[in-house]
């Protein structure tokens, strides 16, 4: 939720969750959600290239859906869930996407990586067993200058595998 205060620089207060937490903070109207998730709460795993909608470096979920966090306000973020990469690993234990995408050397700089994991959460979240196709559809926002797109798929498959394995078990 976001309040008014009578302040010189335009802020304005912002509750929201972060990666499971509640979080308050006082923000310039224009900054935007990667800055804060950046700036104000040190979480630098979301990363900025392009700045302006077009690479998917800076890509968080918002209440589950991903989006540029380089072009959302953070006060557009309010009353909302926000998970960053930070968030994924559960007690010191990497998510399976992440071990994937480690197993399956699917990084070179990993200036993408943080994002494209995101993107990809997401797709296994409406989609747990997708196709080679389903990927390259989910992932087609997210730059890899790298271009480790092939290693990147076999990934997100091996995950989704690992990830129904975990389900089969329960
Ligand atoms: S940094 Fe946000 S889309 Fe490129
Ligand atoms: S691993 Fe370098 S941009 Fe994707």
């Amino acid at each position: 939720m976001t309040t008014e205060t009578n302040s010189p620089k335009n802020t304005r207060d912002l509750s929201l969750t972060v990666n499971g937490k509640a979080v308050e903070g006082n923000v310039e109207c224009r900054m935007t959600l990667a800055e804060f998730l950046r700036e104000e709460m040190g979480l630098t795993g979301t990363k900025v290239a392009c700045n302006r909608s077009e690479c998917g470096a800076c890509t968080v979920l918002l209440d589950g859906n991903p989006v540029y966090s380089c072009t959302v306000l953070a006060l557009d973020a309010a009353g909302k869930e926000v998970l960053t990469i930070e968030g994924l690993a559960h007690e010191g234990e990497l998510h399976p996407l992440q071990e994937a995408f480690v197993e399956r050397d699917a990084l070179q700089c990993g200036y993408c990586t943080p994002g494209m994991i995101l993107s990809a959460k997401a797709l296994l979240g409406r989609n747990p067993h997708p196709t080679e196709h389903d990927v390259r559809k989910a992932i087609e926002g997210n730059l890899c200058r790298c271009g480790s797109y092939p290693n990147i798929i076999k990934a997100t498959i091996a995950a989704s595998e690992k990830l129904a394995q975990k389900e089969r078990v329960k």
